[in-house]
């Protein structure tokens, strides 16, 4: 599964490797989106294929529902599955307190409801994540369509009244869809 690793896969792969540790047989397990909770699916495939694990993946987006499917993860919705036993996913950055962002590859919102109807959550980043302060990239906020002029609008008169280093917002793009 993992061939020759760069040192950052190597890094993602082997925190993956130790957060399926934590998964056991008969778990409802949500799974986060990401290149390190790729490693994750991955992983857990294998204790699926290899060793007999009976889970149901709960995915956060659509490629990581592709993702399990193909490594022999069953997987369901949220609504089917109600209630998760554990949610394992990456994070953007994290401080020495623990506080991190996500959101960065663009499942905030499902990743965030998957998480609140789990008894548990992992999350998996490498030493790379780290930063002193949060905010080394900009923050991720995820709105729905309807309205979503009026969203931003809300949310930079929100940003201006704190205090807070830089106010602007932009629409996240993927190619030409946002
Ligand atoms: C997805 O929206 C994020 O919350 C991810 O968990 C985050 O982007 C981590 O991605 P990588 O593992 O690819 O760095």
């Amino acid at each position: 599964m993992t061939g020759e690793l760069s040192p950052i896969d190597k890094a993602k792969f082997v925190a993956a490797k130790r957060a399926v540790e934590f998964v056991e047989d008969g778990m409802r397990v949500g799974l986060g989106t990401g290149s390190t909770a790729a490693w994750m699916v991955r992983c857990l495939g294998e204790l699926v294929r290899e060793h007999g694990l009976r889970v149901t993946g709960i995915p956060t987006s659509t490629r990581t529902a592709e993702l399990a499917r193909n490594v022999g993860i069953k997987v369901v919705s949220l609504d089917e599955a109600k209630w998760l036993d554990l949610t394992i996913d990456g994070a953007d950055e994290f401080d020495g307190d623990l506080n991190l962002i996500k959101g960065g590859g663009g499942a905030l919102l499902q990743e965030k409801i998957v998480a609140t109807a789990s008894d548990q959550m992992v999350v998996i980043a490498d030493a790379a994540k780290g930063v002193d302060t949060l905010g080394s990239f900009p923050l991720p906020v995820e709105v729905i369509p309807f309205g979503w002029q009026t969203s931003k609008a809300l949310i930079e008169e929100m940003v201006a009244s704190l205090d807070v280093m830089g106010s602007q917002t932009a629409l996240r793009m993927n190619g030409d869809t946002p």
